[in-house]
């Protein structure tokens, strides 16, 4: 299949390192560097030991126009090959085919060969496309291994479905390499397309005191919101991170975090930074209640009666944002739900005002709280309703993004 780039200048200059490793698919892996010297990148092939087994360093260094790297050293005259300025060189680094075994070793830093230690070194996004038998691929260990790559921020295009080199039929063979090479493609070209915009970004949980020991809170993360951060930033966004307690760390120099507590805490800075961005994501799990009062002191267990605990409402941050936003400003809301989801959802997109809404509900498999992927339904002011499969949050985060981009165009 051909696909056609987003824009043909996008891979020009890019310096890519392809690593490649000891699986069938590597041929593919020539068609790949082919492809992208054609569109004007500039390619360092690095190779594991197994690798060179299924194809020549010889097609490979002719394709790429450079010598392929495998070992630490040269045997020949003892030069030394420096993994970290490799690391640093790259705009991506891209392995395809990336075996059940370098997979393991990457999420587990085992640095035994010359793709592993650059991995490590390397500064740029990482792109990994596996191949291997369907069983291999299904196994819980290459899983959690792929999930670990996700939450390092590595970006996995999903093996296909269809015949293996075992002769069964399942998932496991390496995407195309017109198909990995537009994954690239679409990646630079989207990496500016948020550039001079300033986004809000709410995340996590919030806390609502009880006393100086307790709280009331819920089981968010913020993956997600972290996730929508990073994604924004990356493609040249002013992020402003208003985050409620959490054990995540942006890295972005982009993303300016602050850190709240409560949903009061969440809603005044919110209301105060929303005049000057392009849009909020409100992805944060805000409170709806609060203590009435929160004791100063520690409540005492005084007796075994019961306890009561008046709650009162939190002022609705994505309501309060709906009613001030102006026409060019975008809000985008997060649903939660168990049941009744798509109904639920719509209603609350219409009572915020929002532009869309992106529904997530804790009866599918894979989704919502704490997880490393999400399945999610996006509702929109014009009635449409778009479904995706359950996809890293990383992903989703993309996806997301994408609609946002086209609303602010
Ligand atoms: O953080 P993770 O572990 O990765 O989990 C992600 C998530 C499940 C928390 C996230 O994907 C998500 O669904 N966030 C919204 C959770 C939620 O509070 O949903 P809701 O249906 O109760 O709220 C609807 C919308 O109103 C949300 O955009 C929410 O941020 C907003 N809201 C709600 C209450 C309130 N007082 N102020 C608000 O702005």
């Amino acid at each position: 299949m051909h696909i056609n780039c987003i824009n043909k200048e996008m891979l020009k200059d890019k310096k890519i390192i392809v690593g490649i490793t000891g699986s069938i698919a590597a041929y593919k892996a020539a068609y790949i560097i082919r492809g992208l010297v054609k569109k004007g990148a500039e390619v360092q092939v690095v190779i594991t030991p197994s690798g060179k087994e299924f194809i020549t360093p010889l097609t490979l260094s002719t394709l790429s126009s450079n010598p392929v790297i495998s070992e630490f050293f040269s045997n020949r005259d003892g030069t030394w090959n420096s993994h970290v300025d490799l690391g640093l060189w790259a705009d991506a680094m891209l392995v395809a085919p990336a075996t059940a075994s370098t997979i393991g070793k990457m999420s587990n830093g085992v640095a035994d060969n010359m793709l592993i230690t650059t991995y490590l070194s390397c500064k740029a996004p990482v792109f990994i496309a596996p191949a291997m038998d369907l069983d291999m691929f299904a196994h819980p260990a290459t899983q959690q291994n792929l999930d670990k790559l996700r939450s390092f921020g590595n970006y996995i295009i999903e093996p296909t479905e269809g015949e293996l080199a075992s002769h069964l039929v399942g998932k496991g063979r390496m995407e195309e390499p017109d198909m990995i090479i537009h994954r690239l493609d679409t990646f630079f070209a989207s990496q500016n397309d948020l550039q001079k915009k300033k986004i809000l970004i709410t995340a996590g949980p919030t806390y609502e005191k009880i006393d100086p020991v307790r709280f009331i809170g819920n089981y968010s993360s913020g993956k997600m919101g972290f996730a929508l951060a990073e994604v924004c930033a990356q493609r040249g966004a002013d992020v402003i991170l208003l985050s409620g307690p959490v054990a995540l760390t942006a890295s972005h120099p982009n993303i300016r975090r602050i850190n709240v507590e409560s949903a009061e805490e969440m809603y005044q800075v919110a209301i105060s930074s929303f005049p000057e961005t392009d849009a909020a994501i409100l992805c944060a799990a805000v409170a709806d209640y609060r203590p009435a009062a929160a004791s100063l002191e520690k409540i005492k267990r005084e007796s075994e009666g019961e306890v009561t605990l008046r709650l009162i409402p939190n002022k609705d941050i994505a309501a309060s944002l709906g009613a001030m936003k102006k026409e060019n400003q975008k809000l985008v809301g997060f649903a939660l739900e168990t049941n009744n989801e798509l109904a639920y959802a719509k209603a609350k997109l219409e009572k915020k005002n929002l532009d869309f809404i992106v529904l997530n509900s804790l009866s599918e498999p894979g989704a919502g709280f704490r997880v490393d992927t999400n399945k999610i339904t996006i509702l929109d002011n014009t009635g449409r309703t778009t479904g995706y499969p359950v996809k890293s949050k990383q992903e989703v985060a993309l996806d997301i993004v994408d609609k946002l981009v086209d609303l602010l165009k």
